[in-house]
């Protein structure tokens, strides 16, 4: 007979981790309480596809950005379109706008999301080739209030979420009216430390040069490089300073960094980054966004100015682990109903759905196991309490209820039972 070759297990792709049990309660927990927070600021959701065409990104994004370049998972369907993971929320929802004519009954429309992005970077800690972003897009105000609400929402759901020690830096990066002269000036700058760039920094040179700031090679050498606050026209000048007038009456924390820009090519005015205090450096910012007033015409639809930000899950979930860590431990829970013999049977299913209704996990053995099996099988599913119900309990009215971790148990009236189990789980939640 052949024999049978032993199977390799297989792995999880490269940068994608699996969410067990013992930390998809904290996204669970974050998803809710970000819900919460939306809602008061009066966002309701949005939920767009995870594949959108290639095409989506490169438009929006920008061709010469890090993530259209390089990180982007294409692929193509068998009708040979190219379609592509989705490696950030904002392209989709500004396409989902515009298709659905969602400005079309209330011109101002604030959305959030939350969800999976992918991008194929190079893995490290709080760098994966899929995470979770929740963020908003706000469409149709281009009041710096509209920047500032942003801003503040920002801080509002990371405050929320657990971490007060948070660093929130500011720019503006211009307009179409003024950006160009800006990028004059940055040119000629950057054209002067030219021996001195990475081979990225002279392609972008000639490209965008805007995001040779962004470095992360010579971002450190241009501490001296021209601020784009000096170069806004009236407009943008008028309006940053009302955004930052905003936060201060907010009493958000802020700082500005007049070098700041960002990595993608749709952002106009304001941009922002959120830091966990003394950690700017390599994990990156726990949230960033910015206006975009000429994304949603650039993708075919009308001039509507908008402005949103996203906030990277597992960025926030690595800080609060930092500060308490997960406990990998698994703890017992729930309860299992021990029947021995029919009429008991009958009596457990009934309380079964009681107790799951109630809300608290359930499970019985069959009428046909014996009780040495049932209690080694409540054992093995990590019970933490059970209950035997046979002749004797039925007779008696009185049931007993061991926990199965600590071995004690206590005898409970029966038509009580659904309450003290009730009130336990109430304790512990
Ligand atoms: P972004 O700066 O590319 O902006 O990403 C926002 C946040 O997503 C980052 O601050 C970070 O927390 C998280 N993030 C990004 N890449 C990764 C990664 N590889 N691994 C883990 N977390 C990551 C945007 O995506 C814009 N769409 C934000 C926006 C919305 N602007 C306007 N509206």
């Amino acid at each position: 007979m052949e024999e049978k070759k032993p199977q390799e297990p297989l792995q999880a792709a490269r940068g994608m981790h699996d969410i067990l049990p013992s930390r998809s309660d904290r996204y669970a927990s974050m998803e809710s309480a970000a819900r919460k927070v939306f809602s008061a600021f009066n966002y309701t959701e949005i939920r767009t596809p995870v594949m959108e065409p290639a095409e989506l990104y490169e438009r929006a994004i920008g061709e010469t950005t890090d993530i259209v370049e390089k990180e982007m998972f294409v692929l193509k369907d068998r009708g040979d379109r190219r379609l592509c993971l989705r490696p950030e929320g904002t392209a989709g929802i500004v396409r989902a706008y515009i298709e659905n004519n969602l400005g079309h009954e209330f011109p101002i429309a604030k959305f959030f999301y939350i969800g999976p992005m992918f991008r194929a970077e190079r893995p490290q800690k709080g760098r994966y080739r899929e995470f979770v972003q929740i963020g908003s897009e706000y469409f149709g105000n281009e009041r710096p209030a509209a920047d500032a609400e942003t801003i503040i929402l920002a801080h509002s759901l990371i405050k929320k979420f657990g971490l007060s020690d948070i660093q929130i830096l500011v720019n503006t990066i211009g307009c179409p009216a003024c950006r160009p002269k800006y990028l004059e000036v940055l040119k000629a700058y950057l054209e002067g430390k030219k021996n001195d760039l990475c081979e990225n920094c002279r392609t972008r040179l000639v490209k965008n040069p805007l995001r040779a700031l962004d470095c992360k090679e010579d971002a450190d050498k241009f501490g001296d490089a021209p601020k784009t606050v000096d170069h806004l026209c009236e407009a943008c000048r008028t309006h940053y300073a009302s955004v930052l007038e905003h936060l201060k009456s907010a009493q958000v924390p802020f700082a500005e960094r007049p070098r700041l820009v960002r990595g993608l090519d749709y952002y106009t005015r304001t941009v922002f980054e959120v830091y966990s205090t003394g950690n700017t450096g390599s994990q990156g910012a726990l949230a960033a966004g910015g206006r975009y007033d000429g994304l949603v015409e650039q993708l075919g639809g009308n001039p509507v100015p908008a402005v949103g930000f996203a906030l990277g899950v597992e960025r926030v979930l690595n800080e609060l682990d930092a500060a308490s860590p997960v406990s990998d431990a698994k703890s017992r829970r729930g309860v299992f109903l021990i029947p021995l013999g029919a009429p008991a049977y009958e009596v457990v299913q009934k309380l079964l759905i009681q107790v799951r209704e109630a809300g608290i996990p359930a499970e019985s053995g069959a009428a046909d196991q014996s009780i040495k099996s049932q209690m080694r099988l409540a054992d093995r599913i990590g019970a933490e309490y059970c209950v035997i119900i046979g002749d004797n309990e039925l007779a008696s009215g009185e049931f007993a209820l061991k926990n199965l971790e600590s071995k004690s148990q206590q005898n409970i009236p029966k038509d009580k039972l659904v309450q003290v189990l009730v009130d336990r789980y109430s304790v512990k939640s």
